[in-house]
C-alpha cells in the first residue's frame, strides 16, 4: 500500500524499516479514542465553516460505521497500516471516498495522538481510581471485623508493641486513599486538550479549539501548540501514581507472604488465590502475592523508560515519543490486573487470630507499656527505661514473661511495683490505653473506620 506521505519519495520504505516504524499493534488500542477524537474535530470544523454540513455528514456517517464494525470485529485492523490514525483516516476514505481526505484539515498526527492518548488514560486512570475504591472498603471492612485481634506491631521485623490487625490494615487503607488522590491531582492537570497545537505551530484556519475540549470534557485547551504536541508529563506523573501504588500493593504482598508462612501464620489464604506444588504435596502457596511484588518492577521500569526518552528530545514531535504508549499500556495494564487479583484475595483471606494473640505474647511487647507504668508513678521516663531493661534481661535469662515474673521480684528493681502493674501491661490493656489519635486504642481504629468511610463517599 502506497503511503499518505508517498509523494515527496521516490522509493517506498524498507519493509523491515516499516515494520519497525509501525505503532499499529499496540495504538489500535486507541481506536474509540480517535475515532471519538475526530467526531468532534469535524464537527468543529464544520461549525466554524471549513467543512460542509454535507462533508461533515459524510464523515461522521462514515467514522460511525468504522466504529461500529471495529466494536462487532466485523471490520478488523490492517496490520500494514502505520497507525491507528493512518489506518482510520484510510478506512474512511474506503467508505466516503474524498471525503475522508478533507478530515485531517488543520490537525496533525501529532495533536491527534496527543489527543488520543489523554483521552485514553483519562479513562483508564479513572478505571483504577475505581478499583482503588474497591480496594479501601475490602480492607476497612476486613479491619471492621479485627477490632479485637491483637497481634504484634513490628519495627526492624522484631515484635515492637502490640497492636489490633484493623490498626495494620488501616495504614494501607491510608496509602491507598492517598494513592486515589495522587491519580486525581494527575487528572486535574492532564485535562487540557492537545487538539488544535496541529503539526506544532497551530493553523492557518479559523477553528474553534475551545468547542472541542468542551465537547470532549476537558477543562480547557494546551495554551501552547509546541508544549500542546511535546508534553507527556501526564504520562510520567500517572506512571509515578501507578509506581506508588505497586509500592504499596508490593509492601502488603510482601507481609502477606510473611503472614502464611508457617513461621507465622497469622492468616489464611483462601484456596482460590493460592497454589500447590508440582512435587511438595503439602504445598500451599502464595503466588497471587508474590506476582504482584514481581511486577513492581516492570511498572518501575516503566517509568523510568519514559522519563528516559523524553530526557532528550528536543522540542516539538518526535518518533521517539511514539514509546510513550506501550510504557504506559503496560503500567496500566499491570496494575489493573493486579488490583483485579489482589482485592478479592485480601476479601477471601481469614486471619488467624489465635495465633496473633500467641504471638504478641511473646518478645515482651509490653515492655514499654511497664516503662510508661513506673513513668506515671512519677519515675522520669529514661530512668523507668533503664530499670525495665534490666527486668527484661532477668526474664529473658528465666525463660519467662513479664506477666510471669513475681511482684517481690519486681520489687527488687523499685518500689513503685504493685500488684496493679499485671493489669497494666496484659495485652488487652496495653492496647485500650492507647489512647492517642490515630493510635492503635480501640476508640481510635473506630475514628479511622470513620474517617475512611468518610473518604470514599
Ligand atoms: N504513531 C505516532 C505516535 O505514536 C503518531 C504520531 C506520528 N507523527 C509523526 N509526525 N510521525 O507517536
Amino acid at each position: 500500500m502506497d503511503k499518505m506521505w508517498a509523494g515527496r519519495f521516490e522509493k517506498a520504505l524498507d519493509k523491515q524499516a516499516d515494520d519497525f516504524n509501525s505503532s499499529i499493534h499496540f495504538d489500535s488500542k486507541m481506536y474509540k479514542q480517535d475515532i471519538r477524537g475526530s467526531m468532534e474535530h469535524a464537527l468543529m470544523l464544520c461549525t466554524c465553516g471549513i467543512l460542509t454540513k454535507e462533508e461533515y455528514e459524510k464523515i461522521t456517517e462514515g467514522l460511525t460505521s468504522i466504529l461500529d464494525d471495529l466494536n462487532t470485529g466485523v471490520l478488523s485492523f490492517d496490520m500494514d497500516a502505520e497507525d491507528i490514525h493512518m489506518f482510520v483516516e484510510a478506512e474512511l476514505t474506503k467508505r466516503i471516498g474524498d471525503y475522508g481526505k478533507k478530515l485531517h484539515t488543520a490537525r496533525s498526527r501529532n495533536d491527534q495522538v496527543a489527543l488520543d492518548l489523554r483521552l485514553y488514560m483519562r479513562d483508564e486512570a479513572n478505571k483504577i481510581i475505581s478499583l482503588l475504591k474497591d480496594l479501601v472498603v475490602v480492607i476497612k471492612d476486613k479491619a471492621k471485623d479485627n477490632q479485637d485481634a491483637i497481634m504484634p506491631g513490628y519495627t526492624h521485623l522484631q515484635r515492637a508493641q502490640p497492636i489490633t490487625f484493623a490498626q495494620h490494615l488501616l495504614a494501607y487503607c491510608m496509602m491507598f486513599l492517598r494513592d486515589i488522590t495522587r491519580l486525581q491531582d494527575a487528572l486535574r492537570r492532564m485535562n487540557f486538550s492537545p487538539l488544535g497545537s496541529c503539526a506544532l505551530a497551530g493553523t492557518t484556519y479559523p477553528t474553534n479549539r475551545d468547542m472541542v475540549a468542551k465537547n470532549l470534557g476537558f477543562d480547557g485547551v494546551c495554551m501552547n501548540s509546541i508544549d500542546g504536541v511535546s508534553d507527556r508529563d501526564y504520562c510520567i506523573e500517572l506512571e509515578g501514581a501507578f509506581s506508588t501504588i505497586m509500592m504499596h500493593l508490593s509492601r502488603f504482598s510482601e507481609e502477606i507472604i510473611l503472614w502464611s508462612s508457617w513461621e507465622f501464620k497469622f492468616v489464611e489464604l483462601d484456596d482460590s488465590y493460592t497454589t500447590g506444588s508440582s512435587i511438595m504435596p503439602q504445598k500451599k502457596n502464595p503466588d497471587m502475592a508474590e506476582l504482584v511484588r514481581g511486577k513492581t518492577g516492570r511498572v518501575y521500569g516503566d517509568l523510568m523508560a519514559t522519563l528516559t526518552m523524553l530526557k532528550g528530545i528536543p522540542l516539538a514531535y518526535n518518533k521517539d515519543m511514539q514509546e510513550d504508549k506501550e510504557a504506559i499500556f503496560d503500567a496500566t495494564e499491570t496494575v489493573i490486573k493486579c488490583l483485579q487479583v489482589f482485592i478479592p484475595m485480601v476479601k477471601t483471606m481469614t486471619p488467624i487470630k489465635e495465633n496473633m494473640y500467641k504471638a504478641a505474647g511473646k518478645g515482651f511487647i509490653n515492655a514499654t507499656d511497664l516503662a510508661d507504668y513506673l513513668t506515671k508513678k512519677g519515675l522520669p521516663f529514661r530512668s523507668a527505661y533503664k530499670i525495665v531493661g534490666t527486668i527484661v534481661g532477668e526474664c529473658i535469662k528465666k525463660d519467662i514473661t513479664l506477666e510471669q515474673m513475681e511482684l517481690s521480684a519486681y520489687r527488687v528493681h523499685s518500689d513503685l511495683f504493685d500488684e496493679d502493674l499485671y493489669n497494666e501491661i496484659s495485652l488487652e490493656a496495653c492496647v485500650a490505653k492507647r489512647i492517642s489519635k490515630g493510635s492503635t486504642g480501640y476508640e481510635s481504629v473506630k475514628e479511622q473506620i470513620a474517617y475512611v468511610e468518610e473518604q470514599l463517599k
